[in-house]
């Protein structure tokens, strides 16, 4: 495409009207989007044959005039997509790209396209599907990562590991149920992008540059066939608000807080010192000077990304805040910050979901560690309560009086003897024995929610007829 180097010092095509001379080459640095803002040519197009459609329509433009703007955006698209487009920065944004392109295609009729419409609005469009088709992939991926973690849960509803509080050993649970901890968290995610899909499912165009127009336009038409539910109700908001990208990022923050929190687990879980689980060689590196090693990087840098995301969040509600309505130009670094965080949200829901679906789970040592650390102390001190009588804070000193005997003896609340029960509490009979064990530990805790391998089955079985 005619880029006319040889203008860059002449004004510019799109508003020289007003202008003697073209921009400083810095003014032209700072002010050109076009790197980034390209990414939006798919939505730019389709709401600008939207909008040429509704214009015919409305007799605003003729049907030649429309047609010709439909097929040169048809070429303009096959030419970005074969990589044979052009960009120029000299035409800052994509919107301007694509229609000094159509100028050159079709002659003077392209000049009929900007009716009633300004970049504000166009902007607002194009930014908007393509947030929309991004929380649509979002919705999709966590669907399949909550998939992976149904399936392991499924698998463990009864493999017994410890439960961590202040990560030192609680109560044991299931790693069935653990998982299904994740799973809620997710499934929240994903509600959240649904909320935020529908909040946002207004179409901006016709706004024009804050005010409305004159022409008699069909907003309702260009919202049908753009695929919104309904257009914008108020102009000026209309051209000023990008909260539908801060709700992107806010979700996004929370659900890479989630993913961080379980990439932290992973971590933790494949040391060789806890040894819970074992990655698959595809998501794991070796190390180049200690041939032991496998290391949990994929795990790393989902816990990473977060920064990224959080990052551009804090950054998008600092460029808005405060800013009169209705446009400014400040408003062109949402882009980058929404990008950003929506390939790096992707790329953590993705590989987290390949780690999940891919790890040893090792019942063995969840179980060994499941049985240490006086895990059970909680289960004696209930039956005490129940079996004998004890109100629970004296049931918790006599099972605080039989854990440090553990200790002192270097067994398990298990190992000891009843006659050494007996000389805390006489009350204990041999019965306790049966609450000390990490099964029965798990087995006994029905509530609903607990972590009960039946009770597990139950929220797995609820998961699965909504996933
Ligand atoms: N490139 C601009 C952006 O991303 C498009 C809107 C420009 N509007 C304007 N009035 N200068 O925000």
């Amino acid at each position: 495409m005619a880029d006319g180097s040889s203008e860059t010092k002449s004004s510019n095509q799109m508003w020289g009207g007003r202008f003697a001379s073209g921009p400083d080459a810095i003014m032209e640095e700072i002010n050109a989007s076009i790197d980034f803002d390209k990414k939006l040519y798919a939505q730019d197009i389709r709401g600008s044959i939207a909008h040429a459609t509704m214009l015919a329509h409305q007799d605003i433009i003729s049907a030649e005039d429309k047609d010709k703007i439909v097929h040169g955006l048809d070429t303009i698209l096959s030419e970005i997509e074969s990589g044979a487009f052009e960009f120029s920065r000299r035409l800052e944004d994509i919107h301007m790209n694509v229609e000094a392109r159509l100028a050159a295609l079709i002659g003077p009729a392209a000049g009929r396209l900007h009716t009633a419409r300004s970049r504000n609005d166009q902007v607002a469009l194009d930014f908007r599907l393509w947030v929309k088709e991004e929380l649509q992939k979002t919705e999709k991926a966590l669907t399949a990562l909550i998939a992976a973690f149904l399936d392991r849960a499924e698998e463990h509803a009864d493999t017994v590991m410890p439960g961590f509080t202040h990560l030192q050993t609680a109560q044991p649970v299931t790693f069935g149920h653990h998982c299904m901890a994740y799973v809620e968290m997710f499934g929240r995610d994903r509600s959240r992008v649904r909320h935020a899909i529908e909040h946002m499912d207004e179409s901006p165009i016709g706004a024009a540059a804050l005010a409305g127009t004159g022409f008699p336009i069909d907003r309702h038409m260009t919202a049908k066939a753009l695929g919104f539910r309904e257009p914008t109700r108020n102009s000026i908001d209309t051209v000023s608000d990008r909260d539908f990208a801060l709700e992107f990022l806010s979700i996004a923050a929370i659900a890479a807080t989630h993913l961080s929190r379980l990439a932290e687990e992973i971590v933790i879980w494949s040391t060789p010192q806890f040894g819970f689980i074992r990655l698959s060689d595809a998501f794991s590196t070796g190390s180049s000077i200690m041939p032991q090693k496998k290391n949990p990087d994929a795990a790393e840098l989902v816990r990473a990304k977060t920064g990224r995301i959080n990052g551009s969040l804090i950054a998008l509600l600092t460029v808005m805040k405060g800013l009169p309505l209705a446009y400014s130009k400040d408003m062109q670094e949402d882009k980058e910050q929404v990008f950003d965080a929506a390939e790096s949200l992707e790329l953590a829901i993705a590989a987290m979901t390949g780690m999940v679906r891919d790890m040893t789970v090792r019942a063995d040592r969840m179980k060994a560690a499941a049985g240490s650390g006086y895990a059970t102390a909680t289960d004696l001190a209930d039956w005490l309560v129940r079996e004998v009588g004890l109100p629970f804070r004296d049931a918790h000193h006599v099972t605080g009086r039989a854990v440090a005997l553990a200790e002192q003896k270097g067994c398990d609340l298990a190992e000891l003897s009843l006659a050494e029960l007996q000389a805390i509490n006489p009350a204990i009979t041999d019965k306790v024995f049966d609450v000390l064990t990490v099964e029965a530990s798990v087995a006994s805790r029905t509530s609903f929610g607990g972590t009960a391998p039946a009770e597990v089955q139950k929220q797995i079985a609820w998961w699965r007829a909504r996933n």
